[in-house]
């Protein structure tokens, strides 16, 4: 490690997984919890706000096990936005005093706590525009909503886009980002969320309880280049062969299961499933389906939506700000599955 600038405290105040289980009940605020070490190319960071997203409630539950073991106790939370407090070695773009925000995903030491170590490659410089709360929504959603739309889905101005589960954290940035980008964008939601969605900017909303997506868009005139399914489920690549035309394209970030439990039987089926449609793409089927996970290190897109935020043409929606002493209700409210637009964590105030 470096010399840090400033002496670092030993303790820290951090919402602490204390066993798995449902959120709610097993992260504990704790302010004696041991302020972690950061590795030559990482840095320590005084978190200013967090976010959740689902799949920090996911592994708190343990069912994703498999892939993501955290020895208890730890400190959840990828999304961070804060101040560089220390830097690493062998870091080169920052230094103590940055302003920084990024997805810690998945080496960081958890951001729901008052300082966090991540890996310098995972970090950018945050909108000057935004709040901190807007700031700590944007990493994992925002570059999940990129990458999925222009990364995997390769979209174009003037194509026209379904995105599966328009209100939650991806959803409500992809209607943003596929309009800047000059798409027209249908969204389905809840009739609770269809004023949240055309706010956004969806050309056509479409109420998933009483309205079938399929039947709204199979017309010639009215299907789209691209699916983008934040939902997930067994037959959404059925349903959605039916609304692409030919060439067009399903970008899924949950697939067929939604249970959220990661075993070795549900990823074989799901990698066989992927497989087979991949297969069926090569050999002649006119539509083609494109799983994929975060990279949270891709740092050009991470920039341009903090560019577009500068711009005031992508904005994050704050459905509600949490203190750091009531984490656990944030990961209760997450994991309800209504959020509109994100859930954010206030862990330090600011001093900049
Ligand atoms: N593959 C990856 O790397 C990756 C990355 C990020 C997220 N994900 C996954 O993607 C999913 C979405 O993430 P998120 O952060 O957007 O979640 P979120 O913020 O919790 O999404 C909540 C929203 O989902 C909407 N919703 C739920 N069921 C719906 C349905 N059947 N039809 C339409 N809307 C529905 C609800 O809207 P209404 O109230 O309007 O119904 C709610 O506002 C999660 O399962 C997450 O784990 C995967």
């Amino acid at each position: 490690m470096s010399a840090e600038a400033s002496p670092l405290p030993e303790k820290m105040t951090a919402a602490v997984v204390v066993e798995y289980g449902d959120g709610k009940d097993v992260v504990k605020t704790k302010d004696d919890y041991p302020v972690p070490k950061f590795a030559a190319d990482q840095l320590l960071v005084e978190v200013r706000t967090a976010s959740i997203n689902p799949v920090d409630w996911k592994i708190v539950t343990g069912k994703m096990k498999l892939f993501v073991k955290r020895d208890l106790p730890f400190v959840a939370g990828f999304d961070f936005a804060g101040v560089v407090a220390a830097v690493g070695k062998d870091c080169t773009r920052f230094k103590v005093g940055d302003l920084v925000y990024g997805d810690a995903a998945p080496n960081g030491s958890g951001s729901f706590a008052e300082y966090l170590t991540v890996d310098e490659a995972k970090c950018a410089k945050p909108s000057e525009v935004q709040t901190w709360e807007e700031r700590a929504g944007v990493p994992l959603a925002g570059l999940t909503a990129i990458q999925g739309l222009v990364t995997h889905g390769g979209l174009k101005a003037g194509q026209r886009v379904l995105v599966l589960g328009g209100a939650g954290g991806v959803g409500h940035f992809a209607i943003q980002i596929a309009k800047i980008l000059g798409a027209y964008v249908v969204a389905t939601g809840s009739e609770s969320s269809k004023i949240f969605l055309q706010s956004l900017g969806a050309d056509k909303f479409i109420d998933r309880n009483s309205q079938d997506w399929v039947k709204e868009l199979s017309a010639e005139d009215d299907k789209v280049q691209i699916v983008f399914d934040c939902v997930g489920g067994h037959d959404h690549w059925e349903r959605s062969q039916k609304v692409l035309v030919d060439g067009g394209i399903m970008v899924t970030i949950v697939g067929d299961s939604q249970d959220h439990a990661l075993t070795v039987g549900s990823v074989l089926s799901t990698g066989a499933s992927v497989i087979g449609r991949k297969i069926g793409s090569w050999f002649g089927d006119k539509k083609r389906y494109h799983f994929f996970l975060t990279e949270s290190a891709d740092l050009e897109s991470l920039n341009q939506l903090t560019k577009w935020a500068d711009e005031r043409k992508l904005k994050t929606v704050v459905d509600k700000v949490y203190p750091i002493e009531d984490a656990n209700l944030m990961f209760e409210a997450s994991a309800a599955g209504r959020t509109k637009g994100k859930l954010i964590l206030k862990v330090s105030e600011d001093s900049n």
